[in-house]
């Protein structure tokens, strides 16, 4: 299986561990491509609306967003692992989920978004994970994927990796280990009830505003093209 991992820091600390002993796991037999962030993203949506309006590969940040959509496109398996930054996902994790907005349902979303799986891993030093893990889950969710697999620590002891009691150590690698085993034989996930509800409230947005516009909008087009909706 094409499995796509962004991790959320660039610290080989805690984060980069909890990875590693994921991919410890898969990495017999499965292509893995692996980006980093803020490094292979290190930009802000600037808000310019172009790839809403005309096309994703009309946005500045093309160049460093366009590689790791294709990654994600092309893959079963998309593994998030971040640290969680005052109680929500680190801010260059929601930069790049904001680069990803053209491609939510009410856009023009990837039909083959529609049978992958994610798994998100995160730790913090003892605060609640699932604010954090809620960031990315949400946009999963409204860009069509179907199944969104969780796994998320609470150090304790402190936030440099060496310094955590070896018991403790031993003990998130054997879950973290047990989460990535989970993934093995991974089959495409079905769409689910809010997938599917999702899609056809889209659906049926995207056919009025054809009705009301001589010329479709570029995400309108798209619908036509994919031919999700009828030309008038
Ligand atoms: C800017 C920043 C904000 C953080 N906010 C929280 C927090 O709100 N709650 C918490 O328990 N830990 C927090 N942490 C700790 C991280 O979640 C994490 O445990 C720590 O960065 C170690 O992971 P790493 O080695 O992958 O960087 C924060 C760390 C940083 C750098």
């Amino acid at each position: 299986m094409k499995i796509t991992v962004i991790t959320g820091t660039e610290v080989q600390g805690c984060t980069y561990q909890l990875k590693e002993a994921f991919l410890s796991e898969l990495r017999q037999g499965n292509e893995i491509k692996e980006f980093y962030l803020p490094r292979d993203n290190p930009h802000f949506c600037r808000g310019c609306k172009l790839c809403f309006d005309q096309h994703e590969d009309k946005c500045p940040h093309a160049a460093h967003v366009r590689p790791i959509w294709n990654a994600i496109v092309d893959s079963d398996l998309i593994v998030w692992a971040y640290p969680v930054y005052v109680m929500r996902a680190p801010g260059h994790v929601k930069a790049l989920l904001d680069h990803f907005g053209c491609h939510w349902m009410p856009h023009r979303p990837d039909s083959k978004m529609f049978s992958k799986t994610v798994a998100i891993i995160t730790q913090s030093i003892g605060a609640p994970n699932n604010g954090a893990q809620a960031d990315v889950a949400t946009s999963m969710t409204w860009l069509g994927v179907p199944r969104v697999k969780k796994i998320g620590f609470g150090l304790i002891d402190g936030t440099i990796w060496e310094e955590l009691k070896p018991k403790r150590r031993e003990n998130f690698i054997k879950k973290t280990k047990a989460f990535a085993r989970s993934f093995k034989n991974l089959k495409p996930a079905k769409m689910s009830l809010v997938g599917k509800t999702i899609f056809a409230v889209c659906r049926k947005m995207q056919q009025n505003q054809l009705k009301k516009t001589a010329k479709p909008s570029a995400d309108a087009q798209y619908w036509l093209d994919q031919g999700w909706i009828k030309a008038r």
